[in-house]
This record gives C-alpha cells, sequence and structure tokens, in this order.
C-alpha cells in the first residue's frame, strides 16, 4: 500500500467518478487515469470545474437549511471523497452533537473519510450502494448513529444519476423516503441537460469520455421532482442548482444557471410523528 487512502483491493486501471469528480473541486485523491478522463472533459465541457463548486455550495446552503429547521443527523449517501465544507464540518460547526453517516460506493472515498474521521465520534464513513436500500438501513452503523424514530436529513448530492435504471432508481429511494420519521428532510441535485445541450454535441462528447468511468442519465424537471414523492418541497422547488436559494449576486453561475447542468431540490416529509 502507497498511501493509507488507497485501499489494496481498487482496480487501478478504471477512472473512478468520486476521483474525476475530486480534480474538478482541485483535490489530489484521483490517479492519472482518472485526470485523463477530467482533462479531456474539459476541453469539451469546460464549465465542470464550476458545477463541482456549484453542487457544493448548494450542499452547504441545504445543510444549514436542515440545521435551521432542527435536523441533528444526517445520512449522506454518495458522499464522495471529501473535501472542503463536508457536512459534519457544516454541521458540527453550529450543532456539536450533529451526527452523520456518510456513504459511498468508492473505496478510495470511503477510506479517506473513514481516515478523515478518525477523531471525530459523530461521524462514520461506510461502504454502500444506494441501489441496495435495505442493506444500508439495516446496516450496524447506520443503526448506531442515527435513530430512525426522530427526523433525519437524507443527502443525495449528485448521486441518482449514476443510477440509469429508473425502476431501481425510484424504488430504492422511495424505500429510504418511506422509513424516515416525518419531519426528516431530503436534499437531491440530479444531472440535467436543456435543449441547446442536446444540439450543440457538447454534452454527447463530454457523455462518451466519462462513459470510461460511468454511465449517468440526466433526468428532466418532472423525473427529478419524482424522486421527492409526496413530500413538501421548500422554496423555490426544484431549479437549476445555482438558483437554489442563492446568497449572493457573486454565486458561482447565477448569471448563466443551466451551465451548472444539474437541477436541485429540498423537500420534508409530511405527517405525525410517533
Ligand atoms: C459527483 S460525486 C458527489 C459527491 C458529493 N455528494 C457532492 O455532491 O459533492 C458522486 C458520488 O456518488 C458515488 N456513487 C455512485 N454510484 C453510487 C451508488 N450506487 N451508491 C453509492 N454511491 C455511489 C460516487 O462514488 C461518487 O463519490
Amino acid at each position: 500500500m502507497t498511501e493509507e487512502w488507497i485501499p489494496d483491493d481498487i482496480p487501478l486501471d478504471k477512472p473512478s467518478p468520486a476521483r474525476i469528480y475530486d480534480y474538478f473541486l482541485g483535490g489530489y485523491h484521483n490517479f492519472a487515469q482518472d485526470r485523463a478522463v477530467a482533462e479531456q472533459l474539459l476541453q469539451i465541457l469546460p464549465e465542470l470545474f464550476l458545477t463541482g463548486q456549484v453542487n457544493r455550495s448548494f450542499l452547504r446552503r441545504a445543510v444549514t437549511l436542515l440545521l435551521d429547521n432542527g435536523i441533528d443527523q444526517f445520512l449522506d449517501i454518495g458522499s464522495g471523497i471529501p473535501t472542503m465544507g463536508n457536512v459534519h464540518e457544516v454541521a458540527q460547526a453550529v450543532n456539536p452533537e450533529a451526527r452523520v453517516v456518510y456513504v459511498d460506493i468508492d473505496p478510495v472515498a470511503v477510506a479517506h473519510c473513514k481516515s478523515m474521521l478518525a477523531s471525530n465520534s459523530r461521524a462514520v464513513a461506510i461502504r454502500g450502494d444506494v441501489r441496495d436500500p435495505e442493506a444500508l438501513l439495516e446496516h450496524t452503523e447506520v443503526r448506531r448513529m442515527l435513530d430512525f424514530e426522530r427526523p433525519v436529513g437524507l443527502l443525495m448530492v449528485a448521486l441518482l444519476h449514476y443510477v440509469v435504471d429508473d425502476e431501481v432508481a425510484y424504488s430504492s429511494v422511495d424505500r429510504l423516503r418511506e422509513a424516515l420519521a416525518p419531519g426528516s428532510y431530503m436534499v437531491v441535485a440530479h444531472s440535467t441537460i436543456v435543449e441547446s445541450d442536446k444540439l450543440d454535441g457538447r454534452w454527447q462528447a463530454g457523455s462518451e469520455i466519462f462513459r470510461r468511468a460511468s454511465e449517468t442519465v440526466e433526468r428532466t424537471l418532472d423525473q427529478v421532482q419524482r424522486f421527492f414523492g409526496d413530500w413538501v418541497l421548500v422554496e423555490p422547488g426544484v431549479v437549476q442548482t445555482p438558483l437554489w436559494r442563492p446568497e449572493g449576486p457573486d454565486d458561482v453561475l447565477l448569471d448563466d444557471p443551466v451551465r451548472g447542468h444539474t437541477l436541485a431540490g429540498v423537500a420534508w416529509k409530511p405527517g405525525q410523528s410517533g
């Protein structure tokens, strides 16, 4: 083993979405094959550098909204390789008692997350797959850290476009929503494209390159809204990610939000608790 964040059992010849994203965010937990894909993508779609930032700042704004509404336990699925402004940092800065479970399918993301959290007793990282919600919900660490009798903040930011099969995607999210108590919140950001992307061919070319790392699917506004089921969307609903409660005129891509290539929304579960 070369470095502690590189597990022994990962295929070193295949690029990974988590590590490509890490590269876009200026991280260094990526390998040559990840950087090669990332660089080719940036030549075609230079705004992808900003897309990562757009996502991360949405994540921070959404977690802050959840904290303002009393949420003190978070399940962050598809959490990625830790970078600036991780959920436990945002949450525990406001509420030191806040608990976070990070879940990712990528062993490098999980290994790095675990080493970062070694001295944090209120946040853990586990390897898991959103397509197997039952295993996640029954996971010992999830059960130990989160109290499902109380509201939970469920985060799936820039995750669900990796679940290309609609039936699997919707049934997995339905199951997760069902398991949560009333008053819980769900946060989603999801890849999308607009008509101009389809016409100029850049997105298509980028998707071909990205396929070396993973299949992805863009979903429309209706399709993304469907993930929220009967939960109540907070204002402004599902919108281009830069337009979700921006904080100031200098926010990234506020002047050209479709270049974020993602839709984002937050909703809460109605009903009586207990
Ligand atoms: C683009 S990153 C997003 C990271 C973080 N949520 C953010 O928005 O900054 C997507 C993450 O989803 C993970 N992922 C992809 N498919 C997954 C699956 N089926 N279950 C869990 N994680 C998955 C990838 O490994 C990657 O780390």
